[in-house]
């Protein structure tokens, strides 16, 4: 740890949330340089949702490293290319009706989101794209411009313009319809909404503290999306990959997107980016939009295996019967800490407990970390503590950490107290 700490720029993040120096990983679980165990609840921030080191993943990269596969190729054709986008074709997008091409893009999920907004401000000619509060997009500036956090945009010193934000459902409560006010900006010429190119969003907003969009309010926008003439672009790089239980976030609601970001776990737990659009919207000119790093190949073998998944509905099953684990849990606990827990929010495998008081949700996730569980934050003030276990965790483990998280709570809890009735 000293090298890092002497070394690495001052930016580091998860380090300091999980000091320890980690040296193997299989499936759910971490194992650090001196042998303590821990159960991984955040799975890379949503890449390893099919776990460490995936048996048949790993097994098929041993196997093509072996018999020297191409393992940069710009975007040329290669065997694991091709394979895997037959591979997506038949196993995922032909068994949804859903007829898209296919962009690789550089290998982080801001730079299919980059793509996806130049592209919908080339075809539409406008400049004006439409993000909503909480998002988190990336931080490139294209991205950062579509984020709401000012963590991060506060930092950037440059124009994050040509970008308006509307308020997410629910964002001023419950009883208060947030596409009427949309409507109503996009009704009113006097309103100052620029005409906008497209609209950016995320199912479930993942960063942004785990607000999950219902059906009806993603149709809604749907709606909106086609009446007044702007592109539809579903963020789907934390949630899609099966996190909500179907392969896409955005199935449940029945809506189309005329683009999808693609990340995370697309890769099978390597670099792989992807934006899929319409066939009317591949509007590009050959090599207009380019980069070195753009289709790993390593990345495509791993994907290959991990889209097996879905050449049945066992995962998508198992995905939702773990997810009622998780949903009962954490509101049995958060009724039991009424005061300190204020809500409990989510869709399929991504919750979020969300505490009031500034600062206890770390502490949580520091004490699950000494017990021996690696869980994060999300949120404008990390208020939230996020569950995001790998979608192929055993139940006994689920069930495990669940306990390792109550028993943290209630522990910090009791601390609380006891300080109180000492003050009095
Ligand atoms: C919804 C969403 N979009 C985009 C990104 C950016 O992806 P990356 O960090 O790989 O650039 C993230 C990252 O957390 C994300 O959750």
């Amino acid at each position: 740890m000293r090298i890092i700490e002497a070394m690495e720029s001052n930016v580091r993040g998860y380090v300091r949330s999980f000091p320890a120096v980690f040296k193997s990983a299989k499936g759910a679980q971490l194992t650090d340089a001196s042998g303590t165990e821990y159960l991984d609840f955040f799975a890379g921030a949503g890449t390893l949702n099919y776990g460490h080191n995936n048996e048949k993943i790993s097994k098929a990269l041993i196997e093509y490293l072996q018999n020297d596969g191409i393992v940069h190729g710009l975007d040329m054709a290669t065997l694991a290319k091709t394979e895997f986008m037959q591979k997506f074709k038949d196993v995922i997008l032909e068994p949804r009706n859903l007829e898209y091409k296919m962009q690789f893009t550089g290998p982080t999920g801001t730079n299919s989101v980059e793509t996806a907004l130049k592209l919908a401000r080339m075809i539409k000619g406008r400049s004006n794209i439409v993000a909503f509060t909480n998002a988190y997009h990336g931080l490139t500036m294209g991205s950062l411009g579509v984020t709401g956090n000012s963590f991060y945009r506060d930092e950037a010193h440059i124009s994050r313009c040509n970008v308006s934000f509307m308020p997410f459902e629910n964002y001023y409560g419950n009883d208060i319809d947030t596409l009427k006010i949309f409507r109503k900006h996009l009704e009113d010429p006097s309103s100052g909404l620029d005409s906008s190119a497209a609209v950016i969003v995320e199912t479930v907003q993942a960063e942004g503290g785990i607000h999950a969009a219902s059906p009806e309010w993603l149709k809604g926008l749907e709606e909106i999306c086609r009446e007044f003439d702007m592109l539809l672009i579903i963020d789907d790089i934390q949630v899609g990959n099966g996190r909500t239980g179907d392969f896409f976030s955005f199935e449940e609601a029945g809506i189309t997107p005329d683009m999808v970001t693609l990340s995370k776990s697309i890769g099978g737990g390597l670099p792989l980016a992807i934006l899929l659009f319409r066939p009317e919207l591949d509007q590009w000119k050959p090599g207009e939009h380019t980069g070195t790093f753009r289709g790993n190949n390593l990345a495509f073998v791993a994907s290959t295996q991990a889209l097996s998944y879905w050449e049945n509905d066992d995962l998508s099953k198992a995905v939702k019967y773990k997810s009622k684990i998780l949903k009962d849990r954490l509101e049995k606990i958060s009724l039991e800490t009424a005061g300190y827990s204020t809500d409990v929010r989510g869709r399929g495998m991504i919750y979020g407990l969300e505490f009031c008081e500034p600062g206890f949700a770390s502490e949580i996730s520091m004490k699950c970390f000494e017990k021996g569980l690696v869980i994060e934050l999300a949120g404008a003030d990390d208020q939230v503590v996020k569950f995001l276990p790998p979608l192929t965790i055993a139940e006994e483990e689920l069930l495990e950490g669940l306990d390792i998280f109550e028993e943290a709570v209630k522990e910090l809890v009791q601390e609380k107290e006891n300080r109180l009735h000492e003050a009095f």
